[in-house]
């Protein structure tokens, strides 16, 4: 089979590397790819906002099967594009997308089919936002979100009614994320840990295929702005199989099934976003894709051919209902550059990329680099993900940091404590030095 995986982060490279373990996949392409990436597939550029462009590739390098990464492409209607055209692709229609895109749309959802999640009120206009926030129906803190995709910018908690006051007016008046914020959903802060749960799902079924715990905040301790994910670990200890199969019950059973009764059936990966909270787990946000970091420390567990199942995913033949998963710890740290998450620089060599492989158990992958005169550059943000692999999370924990420590580029920055709280639900020893 010719598979193409669209995107060209650390979550894309860990797909593709998981790929080229595959005995079906005959050549991989991926578009457009990165330096990481091009050492495992053929890289073609390729504008991931553009679906005609995407599409035009899968036809010209005559794909059998395309995965989709991050979730514009998919919002913008490439499976329903590549289905029209009789092309396989795994991924959500732009409509079931919508779970992700329209964050209206996902809390109409859940309350039409009962599925935990914040108690929210749905905003449509400056005055009806301004008048919610400062009525008795919520509480502060309150949570703003705006109802596109915003890239991960679009959610504000709010401490006090003045500053959820200025939130809805710059989301609504001052239109701070374009049409994304004109409208905006409003909802009570919940409290708890956060995991993520991922699944592959074909319309009418949904496999579980892990879970994790991201580190969004930029400084040790969770402190600092949030960014797109400064590591993680995986799979969450708080995930048990008694909390899974509540999960599946309460939460996942009822989106496929929903979403297939009001026609637009659920396939591709799932994400769900939770919080446990002292009553229950209850839905953050769904998202239609792998997470990021989260994909390099979920599917390198995945102790199958994940081919196989992704098309089982997108010809809605999935017959099995759980995957094996390996019994490892896997630990991702995100390295990235000086002045993320609001910019970033780009154009610094990056040194000890081979040593840092070298070592047993570590993995790196590739998010913001370029070559540039045969020398891999920071290119973004977020620049690598360092992952260590070991038998429980002070091995894995430890690995991932002697890999980063190999690893260096002018302005490098790195969370010092990615892994930590997977001691907390546990009896496990904290005692991992860094
Ligand atoms: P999202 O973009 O929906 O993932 O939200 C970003 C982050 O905001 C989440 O990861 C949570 O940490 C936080 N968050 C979102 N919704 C809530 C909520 N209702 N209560 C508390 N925290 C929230
Ligand atoms: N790490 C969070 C996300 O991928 O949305």
């Amino acid at each position: 089979m010719r598979v193409l995986v669209i995107g060209s982060g650390a979550r894309e490279h860990a797909l593709v590397a998981r790929l080229a373990a595959d005995r079906d996949v005959g050549e991989l392409v991926a578009a457009p790819g990165n330096p990481g990436i091009a050492r495992m597939a053929r890289t073609l550029p390729v504008d991931v906002a553009n679906v005609e462009s995407i599409l035009a590739l899968a036809d010209r390098e005559q794909i059998d099967f395309t995965i989709v990464g991050p979730e514009l492409p998919l919002s913008l209607g490439a499976a329903d594009r590549f289905a029209a055209d009789g092309r396989l692709l795994f991924g959500p229609s732009a409509a079931a997308a919508r779970l992700e895109s329209s964050k209206a749309f996902a809390k109409a959802f859940m309350a039409r089919h009962r599925v935990p999640t914040a108690r929210f009120h749905t905003c449509r206009s400056l005055d009806e936002g301004l008048a919610v926030v400062r009525g008795g129906e919520f509480d502060v803190p309150v949570v703003l979100k705006a109802d596109g995709l915003a890239a991960g910018k679009g959610v504000v908690i709010a401490e006090d009614r003045a500053t959820a006051e200025a939130a809805i007016a710059a989301a609504m008046g001052d239109r701070k994320f374009g049409a994304a914020g004109d409208c905006v959903v409003i909802e009570e802060c919940l409290t708890g840990p956060e995991v993520s749960f991922f699944l592959v799902c074909d319309g009418h079924r949904a496999v579980p295929i892990g879970s994790a715990q991201d580190h969004k905040r930029v400084f040790d301790g969770d402190r600092g702005p949030n960014t797109g994910g400064m590591g993680a670990f995986a799979p969450s200890p708080l995930v048990d199989a008694v909390l899974e199969a509540r999960l599946v019950r309460e939460i996942v059973e009822p989106v496929i099934s929903g979403m297939a009764v009001e026609g637009h059936p659920f396939s591709g990966f799932l994400y769900v976003g939770l919080m446990l909270t002292s009553s229950g787990p209850k839905v953050i946000e769904f998202n239609v894709r792998l997470g990021d970091p989260e994909a390099q420390v979920v599917l390198p567990l995945i102790d199958e051919p994940l081919l196989p199942l992704l098309v089982a995913g997108a010809t809605g033949e999935l017959r099995q209902s759980s995957v094996r998963l390996g019994r490892d710890r896997l630990t991702g740290v995100v390295l990235a550059s000086r002045g993320y998450p609001e910019s970033s620089e780009s154009g610094q060599p990056i040194a000890g990329l081979d040593a840092a492989e070298a070592i047993e158990g570590v993995s790196v992958y590739h998010a913001g680099t370029a070559r540039r005169d045969g020398r891999i550059v920071t290119a973004g943000g977020r620049v690598l993900t360092v992952v260590g692999r070991g038998v429980d999370f002070a091995e894995s924990i430890a690995r991932a940091y002697s890999g980063v420590l190999q690893i260096s580029f002018d302005g490098m920055q790195y969370r010092r404590d990615i892994g930590r709280k997977a001691f907390a639900s546990t009896n496990a020893s904290e005692d991992v030095r860094i």
